[in-house]
């Protein structure tokens, strides 16, 4: 079993990349850390702390909660996609129940790397701001870990909220710098591979179908917000961002990885650049494996 850390800002899809990880048997779900980004940074712990009590993972992650805005700018969140609360505003989400304190999110990502090293993959599934902090704290202990695999960056197709910039870059493009100067085994899950990650609707209402229960009922309720907007963007499904990233950690193979020097510019622009490669990039993408994969996973029976 591969030991993950999963860094997230739930957010649906960061919500069903959480579902993909807890029904994969690769996978070692040690610790979840919490970001700013889709939601202020309360409301993605609280996300964490529903989808636990929804889906009880055993045994369960540790959480802890992390920076509450970006490095160097205000934060921008994304309401109109997820929703005010991150998962589509459902009225009747019950109060989960967590612990008044939490550990910090950059001691307990410090912490993982020292002591798993290569044995860890750190999973960025948001603004990279809790990893550079990590950096920040202690330089030499991200570069021990094995594998860091983020979502985020457009590098040759348009970016999703500037004209090239994709949203997590974009929210904290000062964090995406340090990361990429750090000298990590990082592989990059940008908008270039995850746009070829689209689930169309038939598909999961055909999965959860199979699943039926409560898990399901609220699967199918939080996701139909990402299908309704992502049909009315023109594409034939929701696209999976997150959960392309996270099975790109369990299973490499499932995308062409290339090896690029990137660059990020002003607005989160991640451009190519002269010189040695600073990450690999994930391009061509396997989608029927993939969305069997997804889809296999998402929702097991009870
Ligand atoms: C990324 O932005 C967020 O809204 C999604 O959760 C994903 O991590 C896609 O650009
Ligand atoms: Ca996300």
């Amino acid at each position: 079993m591969i030991p993950v850390l999963i860094d997230t800002d739930p957010g649906i899809d960061d919500a069903l990349a959480l579902l993909l990880a807890w029904g994969s048997r690769e996978l070692s779900v040690e610790a979840i850390t919490t970001v700013a980004g889709n939601v202020p940074v309360e409301v993605a712990t609280t996300n964490v702390f529903r989808l636990l009590a929804l889906r009880r993972p055993a045994p369960p992650p540790a959480v802890a909660a992390g920076a509450s805005g970006p490095l160097a700018r205000a934060l921008v969140t994304s309401p109109r996609y997820h929703g005010e609360d991150g998962l589509a505003d459902l009225p009747d989400w019950p109060e989960p129940a967590r612990p008044s304190v939490l550990p910090d999110a950059v001691a307990l990502i410090v912490d993982a790397a020292r002591r798993l090293q290569r044995l860890l993959t750190l999973v960025a599934l948001g603004p990279l701001t809790n990893l550079a902090l990590a950096l920040k704290a202690d330089a030499g202990a991200l570069p021990l870990v094995g594998r860091v695999v983020a979502m985020g960056g457009a590098v040759d197709v348009p970016g999703n909220v500037t004209p090239a910039a994709e949203f997590n870059f974009h929210v904290d493009p000062e964090a995406a710098h340090r990361v990429l100067a750090a000298g990590l085994a990082l592989d990059l899950v940008p908008l270039d591979a995850t746009r070829q990650a689209v689930l169309p609707r038939a598909g999961m209402r055909a999965a959860l179908a199979r699943a039926p229960g409560p898990l399901a009922s609220r699967i199918q309720a939080f996701s139909e917000r990402g299908f309704r907007i992502d049909h009315a963007g023109g594409a034939q499904g929701m696209m999976l961002h997150d959960p392309l990233a996270l099975a790109a950690a369990l299973d490499p193979t499932l995308v062409e990885w290339e090896p690029v020097r990137l660059a990020i510019g002003g607005d989160g622009e991640t451009r190519r650049a002269a010189g040695e490669p600073n990450c690999r990039v994930a391009r061509g993408v396997d989608t029927d494996r993939f969305l069997r994969l997804f889809l296999d996973r998402l929702c097991p029976a009870s």
